[in-house]
This record gives structure tokens, sequence and C-alpha cells, in this order.
């Protein structure tokens, strides 16, 4: 099943085309690159031009480089319903938030609302959206990302989106080796959330490649799953890494639990045009049919 992310007040993707995006995030209208989106843009160039406030561009394996059009704010606040994040234009094209996983941020607030008290781990949590989604439905999270600059940034949206004194617990780590250490402790939650990079680098310098560490690590994540485990939630942005590759590993794992199992592309809707921008993969499994 495709999810199609369609934006809200504060975020929209406005177009695409020419391997690039235009999106309007609060105030501030930006452009990246999108290696998929090989179609027209629906808007001429003159539009996205007078729109754009700041550009980013990537030649090759660096961090790439924006370009103001206009001033931009250094720091500035996106709200989505109760949650008031901060964006700022960071290396890579990043800006604080991914809003493809608005489609998600419901699903994982709806399977806490009914138990609250749910624990939550959210691994690779970046700015911490996912943990405020569950957080501000009642779960207690466990946040765990291996840079200590996001998980601080995702403590301050927590704060300033009024759930500073949530049972949130901010957890500066190599996932990995977090998800070993909880094992061990026989540590369980009811709801996983994991949103693996393509590669990656804990703190102490470990690397994280997807291609070889997802397999093993999604085995030692699902053994964490309590008997009473309600979600999980696993999407990727990698190409090769499809929505069936994705089923396919979290399938036997969860087979004799029962409930249902869902994948497929996550989409964003652009405001002007008709397309489809792709944004990853996800499948998630529901304890309930
Ligand atoms: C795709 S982003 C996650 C986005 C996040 N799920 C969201 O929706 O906002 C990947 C994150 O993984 C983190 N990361 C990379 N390697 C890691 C590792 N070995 N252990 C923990 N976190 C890691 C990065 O710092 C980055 O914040």
């Amino acid at each position: 099943m495709e999810l199609v992310a369609e934006g809200w007040k504060d975020y929209a993707l406005i177009d695409s085309g020419n391997g690039l995006r235009l999106e309007r995030v609060g105030p501030v209208v930006i452009s990246r690159q999108s290696g998929q989106a090989y179609w027209e843009p629906a808007l001429s160039e003159s539009e996205w031009k007078t729109r754009l406030t700041a550009s980013h561009w990537r030649h090759d394996q660096g961090p790439g480089k924006w370009t103001e059009q206009q001033s931009t704010p250094k720091v500035w606040n996106l709200q989505f319903k109760k949650m008031q994040l901060t964006m700022k234009l960071r290396p890579f094209g990043h800006i604080g938030i991914f809003a493809e996983q608005q489609t998600q941020w419901g699903w994982i607030a709806d399977h806490i609302r009914t138990w609250p008290g749910e624990r939550v781990l959210n691994l690779f949590g970046y700015t911490g959206a996912s943990s405020l989604a569950a957080a501000g439905a009642g779960a207690k999270v466990t946040h765990v990302d291996a840079v200590r600059a996001s998980v601080g940034w995702a403590r301050a949206n927590a704060e300033q989106s009024g759930l500073g004194d949530s049972p949130i617990r901010w957890i500066v780590e190599d996932a990995v080796r977090y998800v070993e250490r909880e094992l061990k402790r026989g540590s369980e939650y009811e709801g996983l959330i994991l949103d693996p990079p393509t590669f990656g680098r804990g703190p102490r310098g470990r690397v994280w490649k997807i291609e070889k560490d997802l397999v093993p690590f999604i085995q030692k994540c699902l053994q964490l799953l309590s008997s009473n485990g309600r979600f999980v939630l696993l999407t990727a942005h990698t190409p090769g890494v499809t929505a069936a590759v994705l089923r396919n590993m979290l399938f036997p794992l969860l087979e004799e639990r029962g409930g249902k199992l869902t994948s497929g592309d996550m989409v964003q809707q652009a405001e002007q045009s008709p397309m489809l921008l792709p944004a990853g993969v996800y499948c998630r499994w529901s304890a309930f049919a």
C-alpha cells in the first residue's frame, strides 16, 4: 500500500522535476536534489526562482552547499499539530525533518493512545519527530541516535513542544551496541521504530552499512519486542532496499504473532504538480489485524 504524504499548513512539497524538489518549510522555500524526479516540473524555471529562499547542491560525495537566494533565517520553527520543530539549513541538504514521515506519526500515536505507558524504542531518531509523536500519545520513549547534536536538537524540540517533562530517555549511542546492551539487560518494548540510514557512524567510530548490518540488526531488535508487542515500523531510503525487501525481513520474525504486516512506497504529493515524489519505503506491523 502506497502512503501519500500531503503536507500540512507549515510544510508542502510545491513541485518536483529535473532531479530537484521545491518545498515550503514554514516561511522558507528551498530546493534540493531528488535523484528520482526524472520528469518535467509543473512550474516554470522563473516560477521556481521567484519563490526560492535557499537551494542546496551536492556535486559529489561531500556535504554539498546551501546558497541563499534571499535572506534566510538561521533557525526557524515548524509546527505539526502540537509539535514545534526547529529547522536549520544543515550539510547534506538536511533541515531537521523528514516530512514524508508525516504519514507514520499518526499511525504511531494510534498504537499508543489506548495503552498509555507503552514502551517505545526509536532507533536512528534524528531530531525526534517520531519520538515526539509517541511521547505525545502517552508512551515511555527511548530515543537513540549516534550524533550528540541531533539528540540535543530532539530534546529541545520536545521541550518546545510541551513534552519536556515526558518520560523520554535521550541516548547518544550506536544503535547496534545499544540494542545488544538492552538484550543483555532483558529490556522489552511494545513499540519499535527503526529508520536506518544507508551509511552511518556510531559515536565511537563503528561504521553502519545497511547492506551488511540490517538483517542481523533487525533480528536483534525484534527480540526486544515484548509478548504484548503492539507495533513495529521499519522505513528505509536506500536504493535497492525495496518495500518487499523490508517485508521479507520482518515477515519471518513476526509471523507467529499474527497481526497485520503492510508495506509499500512512501511518496509525497506536490501542491502544484500531479507527480508523486518517491520518498522511501516502509514496512509496518500492527498487532491488530
Ligand atoms: C534517516 S535519519 C533518521 C530520521 C528520523 N527517523 C526522522 O524521521 O526524523 C538517520 C539517523 O541515523 C543516525 N545514525 C547513523 N548511524 C547511526 C548509528 N550507527 N547508530 C545510531 N544512529 C545512527 C544519524 O545520526 C541520523 O540522525
